[in-house]
């Protein structure tokens, strides 16, 4: 996509104008700086609170309140089956069948549950390759889940990392070690979108590659779910796992979700852990010896929907499914492209923006890697009303929302950046 986009606020107030989804903004509570609205850049890490939460949660203690044990049958929308008023809303967001996905537990703890099914070595095939720098809950899942089946972890873990010097993964670089690996490969485990640099991985290829050589494909999503459109089932991906936290605006420690494949949802073959929601729904109750998993993604939940973590999930939710998938990401690439344009203005800083250029291996968010005064220029960013996000050892990460933020709101950061040129006295 090839903009003349321009340095002004008139012109990025125009664009607000054109904004088919600028209403959305008023329904998130924005935090304050000096009685007014923050820049908000950090819906990488957290999303805002939607407005609608506070009262949605109320309703739900009412219900308690009114039913007690009763709720979980006769609740407005009642707490035995909570779990299903995600299924339309989370298929449309991830590309799956309703079958495929279910809100359930936090995302780490998702992460086992998912490796324990598909993490299965045995003989020569024992190893699980992923992204080197991977967020370091990635890591250490993955360290243990290699310990717990009594590998070490520096042979049975392959890392794909940049070449010398760089910062992007190279695709054919994890093309070619998919295929080196070849059937000593279990497991192909990336993050959608990398934490750090904002690079989006070709999800369809990987699975395509780790699948030729007999491994399986699993991505944690953290980054890339409602930020990215994804194609999950089409892409043949046998299993992922996100959080609610970031760009779902689901409230911190919020339900995580998960996809798997419909091919290993209806195989009793794939081992799961049991629990009591994941077993036949209609015999839950019967108190029976036998855990029988359900034949969708619910089969890999284990304990009873945790409702008051999902009432912000619903709200939240409702208002991305509103916005849509599509209309997002179209805007998205505008407002990211628009503070990469900025941001290449900026000559007084030295930094380099590391998130890969092209808008189809990225998602909103872009990582600045500072040469020096990193930590400095983001207080600076903060005691001027811009929350954005700090990663060590020296990397601003910041996350133009299409939820909610605006042109206007790009501008407004790339002139405070601007106005911030004595670092020492800031
Ligand atoms: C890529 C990635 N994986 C895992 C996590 C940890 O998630 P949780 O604490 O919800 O398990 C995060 C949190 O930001 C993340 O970004």
């Amino acid at each position: 996509m090839s903009m003349n986009y321009e340095a002004s606020l008139a012109y990025a107030q125009e664009l607000d104008q054109v904004d088919t989804l600028y209403s959305f903004r008023t329904r998130f509570h924005f935090p304050q700086h000096q009685g007014k609205d923050v820049i908000y850049m950090c819906g990488n890490s957290l999303g805002l609170q939607p407005r609608s939460v506070e009262y949605l949660m109320q309703q739900e203690l009412k219900d308690w309140a009114k039913h007690g044990v009763e709720g979980h049958f006769n609740a407005a929308n009642p707490w035995f089956s909570y779990h299903h008023i995600f299924s339309d809303r989370l298929a449309k967001l991830v590309g799956a069948k309703k079958e495929e996905v279910v809100a359930t537990n936090t995302l780490t703890v998702n992460l086992h549950l998912l490796m324990i099914s598909f993490y299965r070595p045995e003989g020569n095939r024992y190893k699980i390759m992923m992204e080197a720098g991977a967020f370091p809950s990635d890591q250490y899942a993955v360290e243990t889940q290699v310990r717990m089946h009594g590998y070490d972890p520096a042979d049975a873990i392959i890392e794909i990392a940049p070449k010398p010097g760089k910062h992007i993964i190279e695709e054919e670089d994890i093309l070619k070690a998919i295929e080196e690996a070849g059937d000593s490969l279990a497991l192909v485990m990336f993050g959608g979108v990398n934490y750090y640099t904002g690079q989006y991985f070709n999800l369809q290829q990987i699975t395509a590659a780790a699948h030729k050589v007999g491994a399986y494909a699993g991505y944690d999503l953290a980054h890339a779910a409602g930020n990215i459109p994804m194609q999950l089932h089409d892409w043949d991906v046998d299993f992922a796992c996100w959080c609610s936290y970031k760009y779902l605006n689901s409230g911190p420690g919020g339900v995580g979700g998960i996809f798997v494949h419909e091919k290993h949802c209806s195989n009793p073959e794939i081992f799961r852990l049991g629990g009591w929601w994941g077993n036949d729904e209609k015999d839950r109750f019967k108190m029976r010896k036998g855990f029988v998993p359900q034949h969708n993604a619910g089969s890999w939940q284990m304990s009873n929907a945790p409702v008051f973590n999902m009432v912000a999930h619903n709200a939240a939710l409702d208002i991305h499914d509103k916005a849509g998938m599509k209309a997002l990401r179209e805007k998205s690439e505008l407002l990211t492209g628009y503070a990469e344009f900025l941001l290449k203005q900026v000559k007084h800083l030295s930094f380099e923006i590391i998130t890969p250029s092209d808008p189809s291996r990225r998602g909103c968010q872009l990582s600045l890697l500072f040469a020096d005064k990193g930590r400095e220029v983001f207080d600076a960013l903060t005691k001027n009303g811009v929350i954005a996000d700090w990663r060590e050892p020296n990397v601003i990460r910041i996350a133009p929302v299409p939820l909610y933020n605006t042109f206007e709101d790009v501008y407004r950061f790339y002139e405070i950046l601007l106005s911030v040129n004595n670092i020492d006295a800031s």
